[in-house]
């Protein structure tokens, strides 16, 4: 890396977190795409998947909380239908484009319900032509389950390892990384255990990332919230949840780190803005790094909902993501409140 191109990543990094905004995670692949359009009966074809992140894009406002948006191979490669690529859409409306350039969780070997995340082999060229393409960020998710026996060291290992040469490739590139170790949701396990897990993974990821030479105030890092199982019988309140995952966060995440970007992860909407929100609104003016979104389900859900394929929907569903994106916005500063939810 040269020094000029570490200053304009580091100020990209700061910009992706800058000015109470976020990022908005539209990089869902052709396969998790078609299944969400499969759900609400809308055609699983390029030019559906066209079309509805042409509505994400050409939100009108979107840019004043939306720092950048993730986009994916097909998406960075496709235009709005009056000819413009949507990387220029997005820098028109003040929106940094980034790209996820990992091919996604494959079975662990010898791991029986562990996965690691592939696509480290030929990164740097891909790397290269999406920094061309005009990508400034690039995304890679590294899942851990939990689970009887898991998550084992082995897969942690595995993920941190391949998430620290990610992130190392894409400062050589001029890319900021945004570094996803995803502890995922799915089982009957108490807040506790994830709040430990998270906190081991988070450990890993940052060792690694220091073996690597991985530049930390060039990166961004989107975990988890330290949330309690899906199907566990207790669910704590949105404040609990805010003193849990900042605990595990002061403790495992270096200083450094310009901003923390959280998945949602499954969680709704409204639930993930209040907890965002909280966790703003009770330690904020305390914290060494931002703590920001970068939701995918938890900000266009209900744009999906509305849009359901039919172009005379589309304004409607603009209106929907704007709401969810603002509300993101106002949990950045501790000012969301249920009220801003009333239809
Ligand atoms: P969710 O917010 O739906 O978890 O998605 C975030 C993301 O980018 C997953 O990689």
């Amino acid at each position: 890396m040269t020094s000029k191109s570490a200053e304009d990543i580091v100020s990209t990094a700061r910009a992706l977190v800058g000015g109470d905004k976020g990022l908005l995670a539209m990089d869902e692949s052709t396969g998790t795409c078609n299944k969400r359009f499969a759900r609400r009966g809308i055609p699983q074809t390029e030019e559906s998947r066209r079309a509805y992140r042409e509505l994400l894009l050409t939100t009108p406002g979107l840019g004043e909380f939306i720092s950048g948006v993730i986009l994916c191979d097909e998406t960075i490669r496709q235009r709005r239908s009056d000819g413009v690529m949507f990387v220029q859409a997005a820098a028109d409306a003040g929106m940094i484009p980034g790209i996820k350039v990992d091919v996604g969780a494959k079975d662990l070997a010898g791991r029986p319900g562990e996965k690691v995340t592939e696509g480290l082999d030929g990164l740097r060229v891909r790397l290269g032509d999406y920094s061309k393409m005009g990508a400034r960020f690039a995304k890679w998710r590294g899942v851990i389950a939990i689970g009887e026996g898991l998550p084992s060291g082995g897969c942690i290992d595995a993920n941190a390892q391949a998430l620290a040469r990610y992130a190392a490739l894409c400062q050589e590139a001029g890319l900021v990384p945004v570094v996803e170790p995803e502890v995922l949701m799915d089982g009957d396990h108490g807040m506790d255990r994830c709040r430990k897990v998270t906190e081991e993974v988070l450990r890993a990821v940052f060792e690694q990332m220091y073996r690597q030479g991985v530049v930390l105030d060039a990166m961004i890092l989107k975990p988890n919230m330290v949330v309690p199982g899906l199907s566990c019988g207790t669910q704590e309140s949105v404040d609990e949840v805010a003193d849990a995952t900042v605990g595990c966060l002061l403790r495992a995440v270096p200083a450094a780190v310009p901003g923390v970007a959280f998945l949602s992860g499954g969680q709704s909407g409204e639930v993930a803005s209040a907890r965002l929100n909280a966790m703003n609104a009770r330690f904020r003016s305390r914290l060494p790094w931002a703590l920001a979104f970068s939701f995918a389900r938890a900000i266009q859900q209900p744009a999906l909902e509305i849009w359901r394929g039919e172009s005379d929907r589309v304004a409607a569903a603009q209106r929907a993501l704007y709401h969810r994106a603002k509300c993101n916005g106002a949990a950045r500063r501790g000012e969301y409140n249920a009220g801003m939810e009333a239809k």
